[in-house]
C-alpha cells in the first residue's frame, strides 16, 4: 500500500450549467474522488458559458450544493468580457482562453480579441490557453509581450513539447500539461489501424496524434509540468451519433494509467506526485488540504470497465485495459471520502478553493 497526497486535476469539464445528463458537480466530483483527486478545476465551456458574475454564480451555486471534493471554477475569455476588474477573478480558478478548435462557443480566433484579456486579467491569477501548434507559439509570444505566466492545456505533439522546451530554456514563463489519453493512445488505436476506437469514440480535441508524437511526449516528460485528465464526458449515445462531440472521460483512469507507467519504470513515483500534486498546486495557487491523502494498492491489477465508473457518461476509451494500481481509500480534510468503491461524504462537502 502506498500513500499519495490528495491529487489535483486542473482540467475537467463538469457540464454545469446546461448539460447535466453528461455530468454534474455531484457525479463529476464523485468520479474525481474515485480517481484519487481531492481537487478539480472546472472549465467554463458550459451552457451558458461562464464569463461574468451571473454565470460564475450559477456554477458556484451548483458546486456548493453538490460537490463532494474541493473545486475551483474557471472563467472563459469571450469577445465581450475582457474588461476584468480585480474582484471577479479572485473567485475563479483562472481564465481559460480557447484559441483553437473546441467544443462550445468560447473560441477566439482574432488576436485583437486576445490582447485585452492578457492586458486586464490580474497578473497573479492563472491564464490557461487551449492552443495547438502555431496558435501555441502565438500564445507563448503573448505571454512574453504582456510579461505574464501562461499555462498551456493538453499538449499532444512533438513540435509542441519542443517549442515549450525551447521557451522554458529562454526563461519564458510558460507551463504545460499533458493528458493520459495523449500519452497512452495514438492513431494506431483507430479501428482501421487495428485498434478498437471507431467513429465518434475516437474524437477528442486535440486529436489523438501519431506514435512518434507520443514517444516525444514521453522522452520530454521533464518539460511537462502537470498531468491533467481533460475529463470531457459525453454520453455513449452522443459519441455514437452522426455528429459526435469531441472528448474523453478521464477522471477515473488517469491515476491507474500513470501508476501502471510507474510500475513499468516509465516515470518515478516522485515524478507522478510532482505532476499530479505539487506542480498544479503551485501553478494554480491552491490551498493546503489538512489531513488529506490517498491510499493506493500499487500491486493490484484490474481491468478498466465503464460499468464500474461513477462518471455519468457511461463509456471510456480504455475499456478492457489492464492497469496496475488501484485507489482504495481517499481521506479529505479528516473524513474518509471514498473507500472500497463507495463515496462516503455528502454532496456539499467539497469546498471552493478560492473562497475557503
Ligand atoms: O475534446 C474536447 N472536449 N476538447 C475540447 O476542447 C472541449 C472538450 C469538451 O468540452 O467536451
Ligand atoms: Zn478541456
Amino acid at each position: 500500500m502506498i500513500q499519495l497526497p490528495g491529487l489535483i486535476d486542473p482540467h475537467v469539464h463538469l457540464r454545469e450549467p446546461g448539460a447535466t445528463h453528461k455530468e454534474d458537480y455531484n457525479s463529476g466530483t464523485s468520479a474525481a474522488l474515485a480517481g484519487g483527486f481531492t481537487t478539480v478545476l472546472a472549465m467554463p465551456n458550459t451552457q451558458p458559458p461562464i464569463f461574468d458574475t451571473e454565470t460564475l454564480q450559477l456554477a458556484l451555486n451548483s458546486a456548493k450544493e453538490k460537490a463532494r471534493c474541493d473545486y475551483g471554477q474557471f472563467l472563459g475569455a469571450g469577445p465581450h468580457n475582457a474588461n476584468w476588474d480585480t474582484s471577479l477573478p479572485t473567485h475563479a480558478a483562472g481564465l481559460k482562453m480557447y484559441l483553437d478548435s473546441t467544443f462550445g462557443e468560447l473560441r477566439l480566433d482574432d488576436m485583437t480579441l486576445w490582447m485585452p484579456h492578457f492586458q486586464n486579467y490580474p497578473k497573479n491569477m492563472p491564464i490557461v490557453a487551449h492552443s495547438e501548434s502555431r496558435s501555441m507559439a502565438a500564445a507563448i509570444l503573448f505571454s512574453t509581450l504582456y510579461n505574464r505566466p501562461i499555462h498551456i492545456a493538453h499538449i499532444s505533439l512533438k513540435e509542441e513539447v519542443l517549442l515549450i522546451k525551447a521557451a522554458k530554456e529562454r526563461g519564458i514563463q510558460v507551463t504545460c500539461e499533458v493528458c493520459p489519453h495523449h500519452l497512452f493512445l495514438n492513431t494506431t488505436n483507430f479501428k482501421e489501424n487495428g485498434g478498437n476506437l471507431e467513429g465518434g469514440r475516437r474524437e477528442v480535441r486535440p486529436r489523438l496524434a501519431t506514435q512518434a508524437d507520443v514517444e516525444s511526449l514521453w522522452e520530454n516528460l521533464a518539460v511537462i509540468d502537470c498531468i491533467a485528465s481533460d475529463h470531457a464526458p459525453h454520453t455513449a449515445a452522443e459519441k455514437d451519433s452522426p455528429q459526435p462531440p469531441p472528448g474523453f472521460p478521464g477522471l477515473e483512469t488517469s491515476l491507474p494509467l500513470m501508476l501502471t507507467a510507474v510500475s513499468e519504470k516509465r516515470l518515478s513515483l516522485d515524478d507522478l506526485i510532482e505532476k499530479m500534486y505539487s506542480n498544479p498546486k503551485r501553478i494554480f495557487n491552491l490551498p493546503d488540504q489538512a489531513e488529506t491523502w490517498v491510499e493506493v494498492d500499487e500491486e493490484k491489477i484490474y481491468e478498466i470497465k465503464a460499468t464500474e465508473q461513477l462518471t455519468r457518461c457511461g463509456w471510456t476509451p480504455f475499456e478492457g485495459w489492464q492497469v496496475k494500481g488501484k485507489v482504495c481509500k481517499v481521506v479529505l480534510r479528516g473524513k474518509t471520502a471514498f473507500e472500497d468503491g463507495k463515496i462516503l461524504v455528502p454532496a456539499g462537502y467539497g469546498q471552493n478553493v478560492r473562497t475557503s
